[in-house]
């Protein structure tokens, strides 16, 4: 459907858990209190409102956590997914962790494509952003080339910090070992990454541009998000950048999110969100459930405030919206 400024949402990111085996510095950092397991959505009341998005013309979901793979039954969710009318992608974003042993069956289920969080190559470093005491980098990349190797439209995730700066070329290489596109996230001013040091995307771009000099800009379409790409003839996956503050992208918006407690958050900038929950558990109709949310998708904001702190109004961490 439209939203009252024109833009088509075709896109939810759906959050199943606000739980995580990491302790990303900008997202988790501490042993935060995670939500009471009777408050998390049950798959089958995500899925009815994965029922009801379809009706609005929402076809694509990606699922995330905290870590989804944390939850049980997530393959088993996704396969559910990919099976209702309607759905034409499914797709997950996570930090790689529990995937070399879920692989199988997501791919069995339908998973169209995933996204893995690495922000370093650096054990030490990984360790020190993650809190993660083994080194996993190495486990990683091995883990990136069998989700290649599978088929699997792969992609890797790097927030952008003061402690990975100098690590960006060697994670743009995975795109020359591998048909992987690798991404750079510019930290956003949300939860713990509002108290955090910004990196500027376009000094990195800047630095990738000295090692691949024929680095040109693509639009070719790698996924349903906001990213920017760059080719390169010696690359065989793209390079990525989503820039929100420096690049605001919310005139292209096509998404809305569902966070794990089952509330409707139309825009990340802002705390506002439509309790589905209560009306699932209220027992509302299919009816009722898809007119509320055609309208609070109708209600999205234009645009985010991130450069303005006073007006981001939303407090939640990522983990608990789903990044
Ligand atoms: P694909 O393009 O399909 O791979 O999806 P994606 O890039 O949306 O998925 P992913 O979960 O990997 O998200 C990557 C980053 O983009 C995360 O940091 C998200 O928070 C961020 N992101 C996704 N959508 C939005 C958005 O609407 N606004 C902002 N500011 N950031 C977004
Ligand atoms: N700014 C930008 N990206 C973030 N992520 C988590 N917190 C932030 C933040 N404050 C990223 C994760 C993951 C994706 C879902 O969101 O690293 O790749
Ligand atoms: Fe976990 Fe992802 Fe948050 Fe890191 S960014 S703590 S991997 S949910």
């Amino acid at each position: 459907m439209l939203d009252q400024f024109g833009r088509k949402i075709d896109y939810l990111r759906v959050s199943i858990t606000d739980r995580c085996n990491l302790r990303c510095r900008y997202c988790m950092p501490d042993v935060a209190s995670c939500e009471r397991h009777e408050d998390i959505l049950r798959y089958e009341e995500i899925l009815r409102v994965c029922r009801a998005a379809v009706q609005l013309g929402i076809t694509r979901f990606k699922v995330t956590g905290g870590e989804p793979l944390v939850r049980r039954g997530c393959a088993a969710f996704i396969e559910r997914l990919k099976a209702e009318p309607g759905v034409e992608q499914v797709t997950m974003t996570t930090n790689g962790l529990l995937l070399d042993q879920e692989l199988d069956a997501l791919l069995a289920a339908g998973l169209d494509a995933v996204n893995i969080s690495l922000d370093t190559l650096d054990a030490a470093k990984f360790t020190a952003i993650t809190g993660w005491p083994q080194p996993a980098p190495e486990k990683l990349r091995a883990l990136l080339r069998r989700c290649c190797e599978s088929g699997l439209r792969t992609k890797v995730n790097c927030v952008l910090l003061e402690e990975n700066r100098e690590d960006t070329a060697a994670l743009a290489a995975l795109a020359a070992e591998m048909p992987v596109d690798v991404r750079f996230i510019e930290l956003m001013p949300i939860g713990f990454g509002g108290s955090m040091t910004r990196v500027d995307p376009d000094e990195v771009l800047a630095g990738l541009k000295e090692l691949w000099p024929d680095l040109r800009p693509t639009d070719e379409k790698r996924g349903n998000g906001p990213a920017h790409y760059y080719a390169s003839a010696a690359l065989m996956g793209r390079i990525g950048f989503i820039d929100a503050v420096s690049h605001r992208f919310c005139a292209d918006c096509n998404r809305v999110r569902l966070t794990s407690t089952g509330q409707l958050k139309p825009c990340l900038c802002f705390d506002s969100t439509l309790d589905l929950r209560a009306l699932l558990r209220g027992g509302c109709t299919e009816e009722e459930l898809t007119e509320a949310l055609r309208a609070a998708i109708w209600q999205k904001p234009r645009a985010h405030r991130f450069e303005t702190i006073q007006e981001i109004t939303e407090r939640r961490t990522m983990s608990q919206i789903g990044g």
